[in-house]
């Protein structure tokens, strides 16, 4: 790890994510299939904090339940952890797929991300516009300002495959039609998600395992910002520019330092230096499966990521102590 606040913490701090995400995810999956996206979020959101507060260091939340879901807490500016330590910029999403938990349905991640202070992008809760791949192609190979059909071409030519052989995934929103109409006019398959961009995103890091090549359409900016900070750590290359399209959200973005409201980042301006994430699951999904409860004890399964080493580590947990939970 280079020479900074976080220097020596870090190794630490990769297994502690752990227990960060893990509660909150149990939290959630307790409530998976009620129907109730609210009363999961809470719960999740609880219990993140609780265990965000032991750990060592001065974290401010920068990127958090925000204003959209607002979440009576672990919103942006909140200051969390015991206050010894590091200070560093969290960005959480203590149940990133509230519906799909609700609803039962794949992909629902407890998901957090931790870097030195000022080195997380402050998005405001708008939306972003973003594509992603994931590592083994040369640098530039996708850009947002290019078409989707130019896009998926690089790429197709790049991993040596026909067109038809490559995967997008793409929420399902209407905002999408046209987007949806011209990746399938490349030949190129669609996986269409309802929720869950975040795990979207990471499923371009390994095709072979998840079946999706490319990441394409208009999220949430502070799921940007998460998903930007796993690509750092695993590799891969993502694009994202913020959706500021009136004035009240440009005169917000400015208050946060966003001077150009037209600026295309790339997933190391969106997470700068050394990046922790990790990221537990809630319900099944394509890399992760959700919290499995048993009758003595309870099954968790948590992808933990740090830059610095690029080491990725999948850490399945059997937690016996059920009183902590
Ligand atoms: P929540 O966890 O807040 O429900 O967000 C889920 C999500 O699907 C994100 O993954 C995505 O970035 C965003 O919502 C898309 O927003 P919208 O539902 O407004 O299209």
């Amino acid at each position: 790890m280079a020479n900074n606040a976080m220097a020596g913490l870090d190794r630490i701090l990769t297994m502690e994510l752990v227990r960060v995400t893990e509660r909150a995810a149990v939290a959630a999956a307790r409530l998976r299939g009620r129907g109730d996206e609210m009363a999961a979020d809470q719960v999740a959101v609880d219990a993140m904090r609780s265990e965000l507060n032991r750990l060592p260091i001065r974290g401010t939340v920068v990127i958090g339940e925000g204003e959209r879901d607002e979440a009576p807490m672990l919103y942006i500016g909140e200051v969390v952890g015991s206050g010894d330590g590091p200070a560093v910029d969290i960005a959480l999403d203590p149940l990133e797929g509230t519906t799909i938990c609700a609803k039962n349905l794949p992909n629902s991640l407890a998901v957090i991300a931790i870097a030195e202070k000022g080195s997380l992008l402050y998005a405001p809760d708008v939306y972003m516009d973003k594509i992603a791949i994931g590592p083994g192609y040369p640098a530039g190979l996708i850009n947002l300002e290019a078409s989707p059909a130019e896009n998926i071409a690089a790429l197709a030519k790049a991993k040596g495959v026909p067109v038809g052989e490559i995967a997008a995934c793409i929420l399902d929103r209407p905002r999408h039609a046209k987007l949806i109409e011209a990746v399938r006019a490349t030949g190129a398959a669609i996986r269409l998600i309802g929720d869950g961009d975040v795990a979207g995103v990471i499923h371009t890091t390994d095709p072979d395992e998840t079946g999706i090549d490319i990441y394409l359409g208009t999220g949430g900016a502070p799921e940007g910002v998460l998903a930007a900070a796993a690509l750092r750590c695993i590799g891969g290359q993502m694009q994202g520019r913020l959706l500021l399209d009136s004035d009240e959200k440009i005169a917000r973005a400015a208050t946060m330092g966003i001077t150009d409201p037209n600026k295309i980042y790339r997933a190391d301006e969106m997470a700068r230096g050394d990046v922790l994430f990790a990221a537990t699951g809630v319900t099944d999904g394509n890399m992760l499966a959700g919290v499995k409860f048993n009758r003595d004890s309870i099954e968790t399964h948590t992808l933990v990521l740090r830059s610095s080493s690029r080491t990725v580590r999948e850490i399945k947990a059997r937690h016996q102590d059920l009183d902590k939970f």
